[in-house]
């Protein structure tokens, strides 16, 4: 068929144009090129499943059949670990899978806005640029608190979403209960409370809260202290009727077999987490103790979850150098309030003492 204007084709006239204008989601992955010898970019647990591994190889699995579409098996235990109902589960290939669908249920293109932290988790800003959304960003104070008066302030009639982090990322502090309650109470549309980090946290998730509020949503996810990144199983805990509406848009398959199968052999072998976590907290406080006595770190903040925001006397300079050696921690260095910061996932034992003695030569290198 002849082209009807003549001219060569360019997919670049066809493609949506906030697709066109869209600043994607970028991993420090992405910037490494070579041999990583340590990747503590993306707060990922650096323990391995190798005991429920083996005894996962060992199923037959069949994998000829279409996975089961509302994951029942999984749902059940999910809601009896949690102490919630499998109708208020929904459960998302990753949680950014749930991100993505929560925006295009409730928000209308090139219309509706949602408000957004600042700084916080990339891909909020990611899927409303998807979508067509504006997304507003209500800059945190220096405590890396809400403020409500900033967020106030850039709700109207078409915000939709309020977008909550807690323990944010990247500054991996916990936000203060009262004014998410606040925000709860007072805002007529959806809070959506990301809770990936809440296994290592001091506060207490805020899933009994969800009888109260019929407009929260809380997403949680075992790529963190589960060390299950690679199997992609976010989930979203919402009243009935969100959660209905999040099975109509889902693709229909959208959990495979195997991560059905495998997270569900996971939450019966809990042991895992409760062991990885202690070593993750005690590893954590001594990497917190090395990090503070180096003369060119300027600030260790305050952590709730499982990696540490550093704030540096030359980020770049110490992330280029950690790069080169194999080691790819995150720079944020150019996020609101996180100059000369960098982000370090706490990994395993072996993984901080690479880091460490990377951090050390850095010092006699200077
Ligand atoms: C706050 C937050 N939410 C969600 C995710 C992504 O979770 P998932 O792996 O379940 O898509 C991340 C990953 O870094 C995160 O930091």
């Amino acid at each position: 068929m002849q082209s009807k204007s003549g001219q060569m084709f360019d997919v670049n006239k066809l493609v949506r144009k906030n697709i066109r204008s869209l600043k994607p989601y970028s991993s420090a992955r992405e910037e490494f090129k070579g041999e990583a010898r340590v990747f503590l970019d993306a707060n990922e647990n650096g323990e391995q499943h190798v005991q429920l591994w083996r005894s996962f190889s060992g199923n037959d699995l069949r994998t000829n059949r279409y996975p089961d579409p509302r994951q029942l098996e999984l749902k059940t235990a999910i809601g009896q670990m949690k102490d919630i109902g499998i109708d208020n589960i929904f459960l998302g290939n990753g949680s950014d899978e749930c991100i993505d669908l929560l925006f295009r249920s409730f928000c209308e293109p090139s219309r509706d806005n949602v408000i957004i932290i600042d700084p916080t988790y990339g891909m909020y800003e990611v899927a409303a640029g998807i979508n067509g959304v504006e997304a507003r960003r209500a800059a945190l104070n220096n405590d890396f608190q809400i403020d409500l008066k900033a967020v106030k302030n850039l709700v109207d009639v078409d915000t939709k979403i309020i977008w909550l982090c807690s323990p944010n990322n990247p500054t991996g502090n916990s936000l203060n209960k009262d004014d998410i309650l606040y925000l709860l109470s007072g805002f007529d549309g959806l809070v959506v409370l990301d809770e990936a980090y809440i296994d290592y946290s001091s506060q207490p998730s805020f899933l009994p809260f969800l009888n109260k509020f019929p407009n929260l949503v809380i997403l949680q996810t075992f790529s963190k202290a589960w060390g299950l990144a690679g199997l992609r199983l976010g989930m979203a805990f919402a009243a009935i009727e969100i959660v209905t509406i999040l099975n109509k848009i889902k693709p229909p398959y959208n959990i495979s077999t195997i991560s059905q199968h495998y997270v569900l052999e996971s939450i019966q072998g809990e042991a895992f987490l409760k062991d990885s976590l202690s070593k993750i907290e005690v590893a954590k406080t001594r990497l917190e103790a090395t990090l503070r006595q180096l003369p060119f770190v300027k600030k260790v903040f305050l952590s709730d979850a499982n990696f540490v925001l550093v704030r540096f006397n030359d980020a770049r300079a110490v992330y280029q150098y950690l790069l080169s050696n194999g080691v790819v921690v995150r720079d944020r260095s150019n996020d609101t309030l996180c100059e000369n910061c960098l982000r370090i996932t706490v990994g395993s034992e072996k993984e901080n003492d690479l880091l460490i003695q990377t951090l050390q030569k850095y010092q006699s290198f200077k």
